[in-house]
């Protein structure tokens, strides 16, 4: 079974590595709703039981998966889900350009905070969510306000411990003064790997875990990756886009060789190398196919020494992928 891996200084301990359930709803390629559950409940039996969505994943469709799939075993699963996403123009935002040519609409006021935590926890099946994350910070609304009305949800006994996604160091020391935050979402992976020195530091330091989303760039780390699909999500990342694409397969080609050298798949190696950055680390990678998940809960058994280590920091340093980041 997978190794445990404690969130936060007194947190909840999970399987070092989870399942993060976005790549469920069609954006990088076709998914089928039947063979959703049956990936989601291989994660939960190889360990992977920090299941993670969002509201906002195929606009709560996601949760209602995650739903499907834990019913008759809520206790295995660690369930995590995010707010503050908005889709329906009816409701009040706050727009939000990302690097990848769209915008996103955010709403952190607490009535809408309320109103999203209800709704979450309908199409989850649960009366308690275990990890609840304001999904991005609004920037209209003061975080220290979002989070205390997050806060009302443990208080309610709806919410075991909160979280934030995308935020900066100063946004996580804001809403951590004013309730306890368990873990933080960003984007980091071998090819984005600029919070070791701008939020790792100070996640270390407050004892808040780190989940890295996209671990294995988007899939793009994994190898498998040389083309997208017209109308596959990844086109709107520069990073895999045209020339971007180019550069990058050629740039990142090295750490492929070495994965084979090590007797791992890139995917593995991938997610070992994040492993290693931290005990507070919690990768979740996605997959739509159940044969991917045991081969990436093997990347726990894969222990990198430190000159591997150093070679990696020479083939993969921070700011080696071309193309813009969301944000
Ligand atoms: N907080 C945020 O703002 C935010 C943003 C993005 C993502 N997330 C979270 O992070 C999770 C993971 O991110 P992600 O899905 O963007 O990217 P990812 O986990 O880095 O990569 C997923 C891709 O990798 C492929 N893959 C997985 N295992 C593989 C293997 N062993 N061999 C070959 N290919 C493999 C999958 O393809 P197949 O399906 O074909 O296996 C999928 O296309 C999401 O599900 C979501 O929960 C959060």
């Amino acid at each position: 079974m997978l190794p445990k891996r404690r969130l936060g200084k007194a947190g909840p301990q999970v399987g070092c590595i989870g399942y993060g359930a976005m790549v469920l709803e069609g954006y990088y390629g076709p998914s089928d709703d039947d063979q959703s559950v049956e990936t989601i409940r291989s994660a939960l039996d190889a360990g992977m039981n920090m299941l993670d969505s969002a509201d906002a994943y195929g606009n709560g469709h996601n949760e209602e998966l995650i739903g499907r799939a834990i019913a008759n075993r809520r206790e295995h699963a660690f369930v995590c889900t995010k707010f503050g996403i908005v889709f329906d123009e009816s409701e009040p935002a706050t727009e939000v350009p990302t690097g990848w040519g769209f915008s996103l609409h955010i709403n952190g006021k607490p009535a809408y905070v309320r109103k999203a935590l209800d709704a979450s926890l309908r199409r989850l099946h649960t009366d308690v969510i275990d990890l609840w994350y304001a999904h991005y910070p609004d920037p209209s609304t003061p975080i220290e306000d979002t989070v205390d009305a997050m806060a009302e949800g443990v208080a309610a006994g709806k919410v075991r411990y909160l979280g934030l996604s995308n935020v900066t160091a100063d946004q996580v020391r804001r809403a951590h003064s004013v309730h306890p935050v368990a873990a933080v979402q960003y984007e980091y992976s071998l090819w984005r790997r600029e919070i070791e020195t701008t939020l790792l530091p100070t996640l270390n330091e407050l004892g808040i875990a780190l989940v890295p989303w996209s671990p294995l760039g988007g899939g793009f780390l994994t190898g498998t990756v040389t083309q997208l699909e017209k109308d596959d999500f990844r086109q709107n990342n520069p990073k895999y886009a045209g020339e971007g694409l180019t550069a990058n397969l050629d740039r990142f080609a090295p750490l492929l060789d070495l994965a084979r050298q090590l007797g791992a798949t890139p995917s593995q190696l991938a997610l070992a190398w994040l492993l290693h950055q931290g005990e507070a680390i919690v990768p979740i990678p996605g997959t739509r196919r159940p044969e991917r998940i045991d081969e990436n809960a093997k990347a726990a058994d894969l222990a990198l020494d430190s000159d591997t280590l150093i070679q990696i920091d020479r083939l993969a340093p921070v700011g080696l992928a071309e193309g813009a980041t969301l944000l």
